[in-house]
């Protein structure tokens, strides 16, 4: 009976430490603070379970065929992914290095998942982190799959590659002037021949 009693008040004491350690400002939630290792080993295993447990959305049979990875490149540009995680030839923004937990290169980590996987993660962020979720602010789930698409060759994709496939569109031609009126030329100007067309 006694020793339920002191587990009891041991408990108590622990609750309301805790309670002061974090909302007393205790806590640092300075983003240069490195986590304890196994902080960050539970961080890692938290969110690896939750991904696996979530990404259920069947992929779409042709999604990895040619044309998809070449515009999930371009998505992938124009979604600003190569800002925090690099990309073929271009680096990544400065700021980025500032982001914790680190936006990781995504060539390392592509092989380690499925196709599945990428996708959920994208489309929903991973919370608490820099990793935005982009399926709410516009792109939608065919974009997602491209993106996939392009992220599963990405170890094989060259600098060259990724600039031809991520390159704006050419401006559409300017439409012709109109055909201006022949002016007759002032009846004391000499005559010129007619221009030729070579
Ligand atoms: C503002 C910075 C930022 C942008 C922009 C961003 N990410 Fe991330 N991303 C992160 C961070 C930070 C993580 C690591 C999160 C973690 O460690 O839990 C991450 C994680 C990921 C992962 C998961 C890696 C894993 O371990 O499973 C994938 C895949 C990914 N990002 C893809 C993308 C794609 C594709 C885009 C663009 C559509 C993108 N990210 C845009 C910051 C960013």
């Amino acid at each position: 009976m006694r020793l339920l009693a002191a587990i009891g008040v041991l408990a108590i004491i622990g609750v309301f430490g805790a309670a002061l350690y974090f909302f007393g400002g205790f806590y640092s939630v300075a983003g240069t603070q490195e986590d304890p290792a196994i902080v960050h080993w539970a961080l890692v295993q938290v969110r690896t379970a939750s991904i696996v447990r979530h990404a259920r959305d069947p992929q779409p049979a042709d999604f990895d065929d040619p044309a998809n990875v070449q515009k999930g490149a371009h998505e992938f540009d124009e979604h600003g992914c190569a800002n925090c995680h690099g990309a073929p030839g271009g680096n990544w923004q400065k700021f980025s290095e500032g982001i914790h937990p680190d936006p990781p290169d995504l060539k390392d980590v592509v092989p380690e998942r499925t196709p599945a996987q990428l996708f959920w993660v994208i489309k929903n962020g991973i919370n608490m982190t820099g990793m935005p979720s982009f399926g709410p602010i516009g792109a939608t789930d065919e974009d997602i799959w491209q993106i996939v698409a392009f992220l599963k060759k990405l170890p094989n994709v060259s600098e060259a590659d990724y600039k031809a496939w991520t390159k704006p569109p050419a401006p559409p031609a300017p439409p012709a002037p109109p055909a201006a009126a022949p002016t007759p030329p002032p009846a004391d100007a000499p005559a010129t021949p007619p221009a030729q067309n070579q």
